[in-house]
């Protein structure tokens, strides 16, 4: 991996990845791929952006001859709740799109493509605890059915056509630079800006929705581990499970609670991404990660809410 193109580059992952590969690859040999959402600052004045479309796959190839890329990581997608709101948009964006980059890929002959699966390409027949990393998904939203899609084209172009797909099932994902873009698990951000804005916070899932999550540390690491992990040790290729806390709502208000004894969280419950929370597991068995690649993550859920609380509390009040 020298010279790395990420689309999806204003997202939330987007906007936390690009930073640390540029730490890691060197400034200049990151470029980021934005589609219509504004960058963040610190990636539009770090290094190199371009536009990419993933639904036009020569958006795809323009970019990747353009700036002499060898490695990918394919974070454009629309997500939960997004998807369901635009069922025609989610399927060009994140089958099709999907589809471009693979072949796009191909065409220019890249060494490494990063495709990140999710929580969501598991099911409500799913065993919820523990998630084993092989078990029944059958998802039934259309984010997850996109995403067992990624998951088996990735592992079907690393067996067939000789293309190296990697990809990890990430939890939901706090974080504090950007905020989520339409997820189910967004709701454990959201009582963050709640709580520092007004000390109170309605959340749309009910008390006791269990929900693997990950702080978003966490989640880099694991986008840049996988990519970076010796290619023989690995008998998996885009589907590892990984995992580093579990909590429900009730569980995150406590955590921020003995931060800021005020805060108060109601409910009030939204049938859509209530039903989808319903159907992803409460936490997942990420063995074959830990054993493949030396998968380990750094937090849990007091660790994260401190450092959540600290850094979004600068970011909002100064
Ligand atoms: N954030 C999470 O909690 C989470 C959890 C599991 C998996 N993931 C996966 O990680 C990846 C990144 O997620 P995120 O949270 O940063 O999402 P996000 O919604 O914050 O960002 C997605 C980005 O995709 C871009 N995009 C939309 N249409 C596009 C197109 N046609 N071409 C190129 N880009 C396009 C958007 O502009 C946006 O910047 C996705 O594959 C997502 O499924 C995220």
């Amino acid at each position: 991996m020298r010279r790395i193109l990420v689309t999806g580059a204003a997202g939330q992952l987007g906007s936390e990845l690009i930073p640390a590969l540029r730490e890691r690859y060197g400034s200049d040999n990151v470029v980021a791929a934005m589609h219509r959402s504004p960058l963040t600052e610190e990636v539009a004045d770090s290094g190199p952006f371009t536009q990419v479309d993933a639904t036009e796959q020569d958006s795809v190839e323009r970019a990747i001859r353009d700036y002499d890329i060898d490695s990918l990581y394919h974070l454009g997608s629309l997500l939960s709740v997004a998807a369901e709101a635009n069922r025609p948009l989610a399927h060009r964006v994140n089958i099709i799109g999907l589809l471009n980059v693979l072949e796009a890929a191909c065409d220019t002959g890249l060494e490494r493509v990063v495709i990140p699966s999710s929580i969501a390409a598991f099911g409500i027949d799913t065993p919820h605890d523990s998630t084993p990393n092989e078990t029944l998904q059958r998802p039934t939203s259309l984010y997850g059915i996109s995403k067992v899609f990624g998951e088996l084209m990735g592992n079907y172009f690393f067996e067939r056509v000789g293309l190296d797909v990697r990809g990890v099932r990430l939890p939901g994902v706090v974080s504090w630079k950007v905020e989520p873009g339409g997820g189910t698990t967004d709701y454990a951000v959201d009582a963050f800006y709640g709580a520092i804005r007004e000390g109170r916070y309605t959340c749309y899932l009910r008390p006791g929705t269990y929900l693997p999550m990950m702080y978003v540390p966490d989640a880099i690491k694991a986008l840049i581990e996988v990519a970076e992990a010796d290619v023989d040790g690995l008998k998996h290729h885009a589907d590892y499970n990984v995992n580093s806390m579990s909590f429900e709502p009730t569980e995150l208000a406590e955590a921020i609670r003995r931060r800021m004894p005020g805060f108060e969280m109601d409910y009030d419950v939204d049938p859509l991404r209530q039903y989808i929370a319903d159907s992803w597991p409460n936490s997942l068995d990420d063995s074959v990660a830990r054993q493949e690649w030396d998968w380990r993550p750094d937090y849990g859920l007091e660790a994260m809410v401190d450092d959540m609380y600290e850094n979004l509390s600068r970011k909002l009040l100064g």
